[in-house]
């Protein structure tokens, strides 16, 4: 079933349900009404009375499904409310008799503060959440986790939640047993005034800086993003735990609010034989480095996604990004409790549900234009064509989360229209990969602005998983016969790949790039990162 008739039949049956639950209701308090208006009132005016009761409850309901994902909640409660108590004063009032008034406000009361109870309830609540479906039409933040500020920030009806730093009480059995001592909180919680949004980070310039594994993403990368007011991400993907611990304590060093991207696991196999068949084409190009490409060793590792996680853990930073994969729920809150906000990348609406249903904070929305591996959920099926701006909006008429925009971004009018379309912040990684900050190897440095190379392609010849490049001599010829196979396809041409580096051989180098490849320039990140943010 595609993703529109899924979301139309939800919609259907929620609302559905939500008018049976809301007509049963309105039937009893009806009875009531009839047997005050047999006092003196013709009976047609209370059964009339208590159809057009029922006929208001239908905007209503549809108001708040449709408000839900657009409005505060405040202003979602009060509208509700208000057209509820609007539907049931008209006909008391009609019926013009005072039992009649009288039963109508009483039960009119009570509905109210069902509704008000329900809306509430699943807004602050995990528990509840399928009342809060049923009786307001309301779907409300998929898990928010409890008692966390960044959690609290989703949920405008509460005040944010306080950890007091530096100390946790631990409450079981409803005993207060002991103290266990928490590393300092990675966000500065004395600033969040401003909750349901992501204000917590401090960020002034609405252009962060992409997190990019093997090289570009260095620390100074990092520390210029933070210092012209956006914020940057350290890539924890391909590096041993000790560097990214070492990257992670030279950024903190600096006081910059900052992220650090993982590669969620989340492997795609390849048979042993389409493995050998690929190693076998690749050798003549290894011969000429004097490689040879094992042939029956497939490497699937996980790029020590648990050690990764620990060091997390143990030292938390503000921002905590996974791509490839979706991270399991309970190690979103592990991360948040520890004082992380989450996000997770994702390239369709519906991998925006399954990113929400894990619990992340916030969305990296990544369109197909994006450098470097697709962070699609499915390597195995060709990537979705579509513009960033569409796609920010698909996934923002699906999943109320705060969304960073990805994929293209190379012009202050690409910002301006990923902004316009809902984006909480503009993330860029091709732009920056000439930066004077910028890791990138400098053939891939040279390449990016070299007129011999004039198109991009979405290639798996590289890695086995579908990534953006500069279209050379290895893509033209490799895509054809490459199968899909990560992390399997990564190592088996990653010495290769090395040896071409180091020999500036650009035919042979992974030059990943996004489509807006030309407007990379070579100065310091953070003026880029300005230019970028001027046009609003
Ligand atoms: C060289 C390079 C390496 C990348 N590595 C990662 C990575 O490690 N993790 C990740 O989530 N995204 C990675 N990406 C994707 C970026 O985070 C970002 O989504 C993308 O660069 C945005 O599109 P743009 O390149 O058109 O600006 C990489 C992109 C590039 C160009």
């Amino acid at each position: 079933m595609t993703f529109g008739l899924r979301r139309a039949r939800r919609w259907f049956t929620a609302l559905l349900t939500s008018y049976l639950l809301e007509g049963i209701g309105y039937i009893i308090a009806g009875t009531f009404l009839v047997a005050a208006l047999q006092q003196g009132a013709p009976g047609w005016i209370g059964s009339g009375a208590w159809i057009v009761v029922g006929l208001a409850a239908l905007p209503s309901c549809a108001l708040r499904m449709r408000l839900a994902r657009r409005m505060s909640r405040p202003a979602l409660l009060t509208i509700s409310l208000s057209l509820q108590a609007v539907g049931i004063a008209l006909p008391a009032l009609s019926a013009g008799s005072v039992p009649a008034l009288a039963a109508a406000v009483l039960f009119g009361a009570t509905f109210m503060g069902v509704s008000t109870m329900s809306l509430a309830i699943g807004t602050h609540l995990r528990i509840p959440r399928a009342i809060a479906l049923l009786t307001t039409g309301y779907r409300p933040d998929p898990r928010p986790p409890a008692g966390r500020t960044a959690a609290a920030a989703r949920l405008p009806l509460c005040a944010p939640a306080r950890r007091r730093p530096g100390a946790r009480r631990r409450l079981r059995r409803g005993r207060l047993l002991h103290t266990v001592p928490q590393p300092p909180h990675p966000l500065n919680l004395e600033n969040h005034a401003m909750p349901g949004d992501l204000t917590i980070l401090g960020t002034d310039l609405p252009v962060w800086a992409a997190p990019m594994a093997g090289g570009p993403s260095t620390p100074a990368l990092v520390q210029a993003a933070a210092q012209a007011g956006g914020l940057g991400f350290l890539a924890g993907g391909y590096k041993t735990t000790a560097d990214l611990a070492a990257q992670i304590a030279q950024v903190r060093a600096s006081g910059a609010v900052f992220g650090v991207n993982l590669f969620a696991p989340n492997p795609v196999p390849v048979t042993q034989d389409a493995f050998r068949a690929y190693a076998h084409a690749l050798q003549p190009e290894a011969d000429r480095y004097g490689l040879t490409l094992p042939t029956e060793t497939l490497t699937e590792d996980d790029d020590a996604w648990a050690d990764k996680l620990n060091l997390l853990l143990k030292a938390p930073v503000p921002l905590v990004s996974f791509t490839f994969g979706l991270s399991r729920p309970d190690t979103v809150r592990a991360l948040q409790d520890a004082g992380s906000l989450v996000a997770q990348t994702v390239t369709t609406p519906s991998e925006a549900l399954a990113a929400a249903e894990t619990g992340a904070d916030l969305l990296i929305v990544q369109a197909p234009a994006a450098g470097g591996h697709s962070a699609t959920l499915v390597p195995d099926r060709p990537l979705t064509s579509i513009e960033l701006s569409d796609l920010i909006s698909d996934v923002r008429h699906t999943v109320p989360l705060p969304v960073i925009a990805a994929g293209g971004i190379a012009t202050p009018a690409d910002t301006t229209s990923a902004l316009r379309a809902g984006a909480y912040a503009a993330m860029v990684g091709t732009v920056l990969l000439r930066t004077h900050e910028s890791g990138a190897s400098a053939p891939h440095k040279t390449a990016l602005a070299d007129p011999a190379f004039t198109d991009t392609t979405v290639t798996r010849a590289f890695t086995g998983r579908p990534a953006r490049a500069l279209r050379n001599r290895f893509t033209d010829t490799y895509e054809p016969l490459a199968p899909l196979g990560y992390p399997a396809l990564h190592h088996l041409t990653s010495p290769l790949r090395k040896a071409a580096t180091a020999a500036h051989d650009a035919d042979l180098i992974h030059l990943w790039a996004g489509t807006g490849y030309r407007q990379a320039r070579e100065e310091p990140a953070a003026r880029t990162l300005t230019r970028l943010a001027a046009q609003r």
